[in-house]
This record gives structure tokens, sequence and C-alpha cells, in this order.
């Protein structure tokens, strides 16, 4: 093939391919973009975080919703993204509804996984970890109700856990003592534990240690992985040429750890966010 043939080929394919754009606060979404990269490799990525008004765990109903409503349609409104993950339970258990009056691209959401927690629990007693935003909304409490008929939760909502998420994602030390504070009220309490938010999969393993293996920790990462492979079925060619694209609306230091670290993942250096 000729070099020419080969950059028009080139640059059809880049006209074809339609991103999925995985949104969070920080960088709690990557647990999910692994999911969805095992399952669909190729697919092209482009991670949007909203940094600027992290952590979304303690922000007010109405800041939240104007801030990844405006973030997510300024990225769609300059890119071809086929489809959103709104990769974060703070965001889904709120704002889902909103988003969805403003996009017609399909939008998934992700919740914790109350439902096959409970349902696999043999104590039927099971713990969730989330934000103080998750573990106090209306829509956890719906899914409590109605999955949670034989069984008890004991909840935790703790921002210092995502901080902590977030701290080692860019190469700094566990606290474990400080992690076994928190899931204090967890040990030997209970069988099942769900992590519902997606900062927390990033200490599954320092999490583990601490409550032990007789202790089952899920979290909603790959059912969210294989909805979204449905919902792609009928989309456009993979892109295994092209580099993956983040946005972030603070900036951040290009030879930061975080560059580093998602430099290593398939991302190109992190863009700053189109106004909004
Ligand atoms: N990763 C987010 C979640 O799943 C939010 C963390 C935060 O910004 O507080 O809930």
């Amino acid at each position: 093939m000729h070099l020419n043939e080969k950059q028009s080929l080139i640059t059809r394919e880049i006209m074809k391919v339609k991103s999925v754009l995985i949104f969070d606060s920080g960088v709690g979404g990557l647990s999910v973009y692994k999911e969805i990269i095992q399952l669909i490799p190729g697919q092209h990525v482009i991670y949007a975080f909203d940094n600027a008004a992290f952590p979304y765990g303690e922000l007010e109903y109405d800041v939240l919703i104007s801030r990844v409503c405006g973030m997510v349609l300024a990225v769609c409104s300059t890119h071809d993204v086929a489809l959103v993950v709104v990769a974060c339970n703070t965001a889904s258990t709120l704002v889902l509804p909103y988003l969805r009056e403003k996009l017609s691209i399909p939008i998934v959401g992700v919740v914790p996984a109350i439902k096959p927690a409970a349902a696999l629990s043999q104590m039927k007693k099971i713990g969730l970890l989330a934000t103080p935003a998750t573990v106090q909304r209306p829509y956890t409490y719906q899914l409590v109700k109605k999955f949670m008929r034989d069984c008890d939760i004991n909840m935790i909502g703790s921002t210092e856990l995502v901080l902590m998420s977030e701290s080692k994602l860019c190469g700094k030390p566990v606290d474990k003592r400080k992690l076994q504070n928190i899931l204090a009220p967890f040990i030997n309490q209970v069988d099942y534990i769900v992590l519902g938010c997606t900062h927390f999969p990033l200490l599954k393993s320092e999490i583990q240690e601490i409550v032990g293996d007789s202790c089952t920790i899920i979290d909603s990462g790959k059912a969210v992985a294989c909805r979204v492979a449905e919902l792609l079925i009928e989309e456009s060619p993979r892109a295994f040429l092209y580099k993956h694209r983040v946005f972030s609306s603070a900036l951040v230091n290009k030879d930061s750890a975080l560059n580093q670290e998602l430099s290593h993942m398939g991302f190109s250096s992190i863009e700053r966010a189109p106004p909004f």
C-alpha cells in the first residue's frame, strides 16, 4: 500500500472512530476504564474528570448536577462520543435523569451492587462502602428497600478513603492503620462488602487484607463494562491506532505522577477540558 493510501485510510478511520466517554470527579473512573478495556480491547476512550470540584461526595445537589451536566455536555459537543459512562456512584445516584434529558446518546451509570451482594450473602449482613453522599441518597435507600428484605446493611461513607485511593494511584503508600480504623465496623460483622464508589477498587487488595478472606468484596465495574459492550454492538470500528485522551477541569502538571500513570494505561497527556 502506498503511503498516501495508508494516510487516507488512517484519516478515514479517525473520522469513523467514536469514543466512549468515561466521567468521574477524579481517578476512580479508571477502575471502570480497566474493566471496559479488558472486555472491549481497542475501544477508543475519552476520560474526563472534574478535579476542580473534587471530591464530589461533599457537594450540594445543585452544584453536583450542574458540574456533571456541564462537563459531560462540553466534551460531547466537541468530540464524537458514542456513549457516556458516568463512572461515579455519587453522581449517578443523582444526576442521570438530568443528563438523559440533555443527551440523546446512551448513558450508563454506576450504582452500588447491593442486589447481588444481598442475594449472595450467607450471613445476611452486608456492608456498603461509599462516599458520605451516596450512603445518604434516596436512590441508595430505594435499592436497599427493594433488595434487602431479608438482609441487614451496614453503611460507611468516607471521603478519606477517596483521598487515599487518589494518593495510591499517584504512587503514595497506603496508611493501613487509617484504613483499618475506617473499616472497623465491618470486621467480622459482614460477609459481603459492596464498593459503592469507583475509587475503592483501587484499594481492593488493601481492604481485602484487612477484612480477611471470609469476606467477599464486590463492585459494579464488570457489570457496567458488559452493559457498555451490549450498547456498542452496533457501533463503529475499534481504534487500536489511537491513544486514549484525558481531560481535566483543573490544570494538572505535565510531569505529575498522575500523567505518568495515565500514560502507562494508554492515555496521552492530560488536556484541559473545554470550558463549561
Ligand atoms: N468516584 C466517585 C464515586 O464513585 C466519587 C468520589 C468523590 O469525588 O467523592 O462515588
